[in-house]
């Protein structure tokens, strides 16, 4: 039997640690010659660039006998974005697989963010994710034009930040509800090219869960003990993404997953969950107690993400 992905050609942005690593690992290991992008940088995008860490992928993954190269551009950067999609293109003939990981953490309260803490979250997270999609999809409908159907996938990665609510992270929560809608917004538009895009919200233990924020050390910090299964690791998040992104997974599309710990959640967003109606102008206190009596009873119930973790933990 084939290997899931045998003949597609992957890029993974972000790829040298964390989710980003598990996720080229396991899209090689099936097959996908993979672009192993990745800066380098601190957890908080400081720091000098290092090559090392996509390159130490890279290494794992010949080891295994797949093939694979790394890529140090930044995803922020418009033009080394469409880099990221000419080394794959270069090396490998072509390109099917996009997989938006790359990330950074600013945790600020909104009144002590800062100008640059906003702009760098945006800059790799948003526009990162916009510009490898861009170009990708730039490529997909010409090759789709010249009678080269490729089945390009796309997978945006947002977060439960973005999703549910959090604190401290006005810009990160921010961005990551808007990947869920930049994967809902491309699969609709690319659909006619054969493209399909989902978003993911991973939980998995990694820097962005332990070093830039001790408070969920309560979570991710736990101890593994040998053989134990490991709740939280990486390798738990791989898995959908490397099925989304496969022929099979043709008609899961325009979705958003929550992923780890074993578990895949459906996640359903906006939609109308209660109306009231008259035909006239309302009177605005008139409208305030119907919005009271009718729309905010039962509705407005959030979901706690502590309880979300807590049912995976033991
Ligand atoms: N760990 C979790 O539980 C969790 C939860 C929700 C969302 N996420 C998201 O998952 C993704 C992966 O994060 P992680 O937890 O594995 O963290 P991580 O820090 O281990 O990995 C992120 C990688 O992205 C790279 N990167 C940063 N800026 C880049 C840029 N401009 N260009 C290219 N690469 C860049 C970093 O060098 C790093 O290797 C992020 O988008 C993050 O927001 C993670």
């Amino acid at each position: 039997m084939a290997a899931l992905l045998e003949g597609k050609v992957a890029i993974v942005t972000g790829a040298g640690r964390g989710i980003g690593r598990a996720e080229a690992l396991l899209l090689a290991k099936h097959g996908a010659k993979v672009v192993v992008n990745d800066l380098g940088a601190h957890f908080d995008g400081t720091g000098a660039p290092s090559a090392t860490p996509a390159q130490e992928v890279v290494g794992e993954i010949k080891k295994m006998g797949g093939a694979a190269i790394a890529n140090g551009e930044s995803v922020s950067d418009f033009k080394g974005a469409k880099r990221i999609i000419e080394c794959a293109l270069d090396t490998f003939g072509k390109l099917n697989i996009v997989v938006n990981n790359a990330g950074i953490l600013r945790d600020r309260m909104i009144f002590n963010m800062s100008e640059e803490d906003w702009d760098s979250v945006a800059a790799v997270h948003l526009k990162g994710s916009f510009n490898m999609s861009r170009h990708a999809c730039e490529y997909w409908r010409d090759e789709h034009k010249k009678g080269n159907v490729l089945n390009g996938r796309i997978i945006t990665t947002c977060s439960d930040a973005g999703l549910i609510g959090p604190v401290g992270q006005a810009n990160y929560g921010s961005c990551k509800a808007a990947l869920a809608m930049m994967a809902i917004a491309i699969d609709n538009e690319m659909a006619k090219y054969g493209v399909t895009a989902n978003s993911i919200a991973p939980l998995a233990r990694t820097r962005l869960t332990t070093d830039a924020t001790p408070s969920s050390a309560w979570i991710f910090g736990r101890e593994v003990k040998p053989g134990e299964f490991d709740v939280f690791g990486p390798e738990n998040v791989a898995p959908l993404v490397a099925w989304l992104v496969s022929d099979d997974a043709k008609d899961v599309h325009g979705e958003v997953f929550r992923v780890g710990a074993g578990a895949v959640w459906l996640m359903k967003g906006w939609h109308s969950a209660a109306k009231i109606y008259k035909r006239a102008v309302w009177d605005p206190s008139e409208l305030g107690e119907q919005v009271k009596a009718e729309l905010a009873k039962g509705v407005t119930a959030k979901e706690d993400l502590r309880e979300v973790m807590t049912s995976v933990m033991s």
